[in-house]
């Protein structure tokens, strides 16, 4: 298993290319399964959670190609990849695949779109915590399918086709809110969503899905409204830049000091967390074609901070603003509302001299003097860069184990950082 190792207090300075996000790309790999036509989708990111997203589309009968580069393509940009599903070969997603990747699960709305029967494994807990399915299978018998749990697999039939229904949530869900859309534009009739979960992944499904012939009002609102039609033809779209990895980036240039310049990044995707940037004494700044963050000299503030659904704090940057407040002058409050499991990084923190407490939701970082590099363990996507940011501002040298976590979201992390000026290491396992 490779390590990543890091030498901590070099500056960062330079720019980094922002890749096509992962929690975008997963569903609109899925969205490939609602048409027997070709879906090309472009700035399509380099991860491990793509490649096996692609193994599982393909055991259910979608070919799959990897464009070659175009003429003047930038080496950064991601992968053209052309997704035709003709026929469904097979309407099964077995628990060796879903179990490794919980976004797999969503097949489970296109598949009873297109075919009107599924059997999808249920996933099961995570790392980060329980992750139920409810509001997912809700949203499918709302839309007409009888569900039954057999032997850990969810059977969905919808005989004579999904009909559209009024879906309500009562809390917010990417993943029921994706699974909803899915399955209902090829409906028979209406079908609205309520307190649907605005993220700005979902609105860039819904966009594809339009160019496909959906039928939906009221993108990027928590009301979707969607007429369903008998089908959806090929089309051409592209990935939205990663928020998360932008928000992560930006926290390591926070974190290193520096001035690092983060291209390809929409500003308007990460409102809340450039706010508590700021709030924590970094400068923040739109710029050409991305997003500029600098800090020189002046020391880290704390800022409380709770995670909300978009357009709050996301959860997905939750481990990540921890490590930066490690290390700020006072003590910060960092409530973590989304999931009841999502601190795992906090021990591996304490290992690089963090001083952080739990009461429940809530984590206590004391900020201190400084950190020094120590061996840690990645737990999860997530929890695993908090290490690589802490670890830019420790002392001494820190070895990350297991990065395969990493791998699933951050593509080529230690070239990007590299390039402008850390020192971060790839040691290629045994
Ligand atoms: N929930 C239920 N019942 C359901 C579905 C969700 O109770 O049927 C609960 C969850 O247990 C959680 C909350 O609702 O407490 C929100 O979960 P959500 O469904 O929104 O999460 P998800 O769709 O499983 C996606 C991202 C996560 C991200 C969350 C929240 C992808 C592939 N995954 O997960 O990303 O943290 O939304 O924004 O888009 C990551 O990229 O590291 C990651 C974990």
């Amino acid at each position: 298993m490779d390590k990543i190792r890091i030498r901590g207090g070099n500056r960062l300075n330079g720019s980094i290319q922002i890749s096509g996000a992962k929690n975008a790309a997963l569903p609109l790999m899925i969205v490939s399964l609602l048409t027997p036509e070709t879906l090309t989708l472009s700035n399509v990111p380099r991860l491990a959670d793509v490649r096996l997203l692609q193994r599982i589309l393909q055991n259910h009968g979608v070919d799959i190609m990897i464009a070659g580069k175009r003429p003047g393509q930038n080496g950064q940009a991601g992968d053209v990849k052309q997704l035709s599903a003709r026929t469904i070969a097979d309407t099964t997603a077995p628990y060796d695949l879903v179990s490794k990747m919980r976004a797999s699960f969503w097949v489970l709305g296109p598949l009873l779109g297109r075919c009107g029967e599924a059997k999808v494994s249920l996933p099961g807990g995570c790392a980060i915590g329980t992750r139920p399915v409810d509001m997912h299978l809700l949203a499918m018998e709302k839309l007409g399918a009888e569900i039954a749990i057999e032997g850990g697999y969810v059977i969905a039939r919808a005989k004579d086709g999904l009909k559209g229904g009024q879906i309500a949530f009562d809390k917010v869900s990417v993943g029921a809110t994706h699974a909803a859309l899915m399955a209902a534009v090829l409906a028979h009739g209406d079908t609205v969503i309520d307190n649907a979960a605005t993220e700005p992944e979902i609105g860039d499904v819904a966009e594809c899905l339009v160019k496909m012939g959906a039928k939906i009002e009221g993108i990027h609102t928590k009301t979707l409204k969607i007429t369903g039609v008998t089908s959806l033809h090929g089309a051409e779209h592209a990935v939205i830049a990663d928020r998360i990895e932008t928000g992560t980036y930006a926290m390591c240039a926070g974190m290193a000091g520096g001035d690092v310049t983060l291209k390809g990044a929409n500003p308007a995707h990460l409102g809340a967390v450039i706010d508590v940037m700021r709030d924590a004494g970094i400068t923040v700044e739109a710029a050409a074609g991305g997003i500029r963050i600098y800090r020189n000299g002046n020391g880290l503030a704390p800022v409380n901070v709770e995670t909300q659904p978009y357009p709050g704090f996301p959860t997905d940057c939750q481990a990540q603003f921890m490590a930066l407040m490690t290390r700020a002058h006072g003590t910060s409050m960092i409530r973590e509302t989304i999931f009841e499991n999502r601190f795992m990084h906090v021990q591996e923190l304490a290992r690089l001299g963090a001083d952080i407490h739990l009461h429940g939701d809530t984590a206590e970082v004391r900020g201190v003097a400084k950190l020094t590099g120590a061996p840690v363990m990645a737990t999860d996507l997530r929890a695993s860069v908090s290490l690589v940011i802490a670890a830019l501002a420790a002392e001494g040298e820190t070895m990350i184990n297991r990065v395969y976590h990493l791998d699933r979201g951050f593509e080529t992390l230690e070239e990007k950082l590299s390039a402008c000026g850390a020192d971060v290491a790839r040691i290629a396992g045994a």
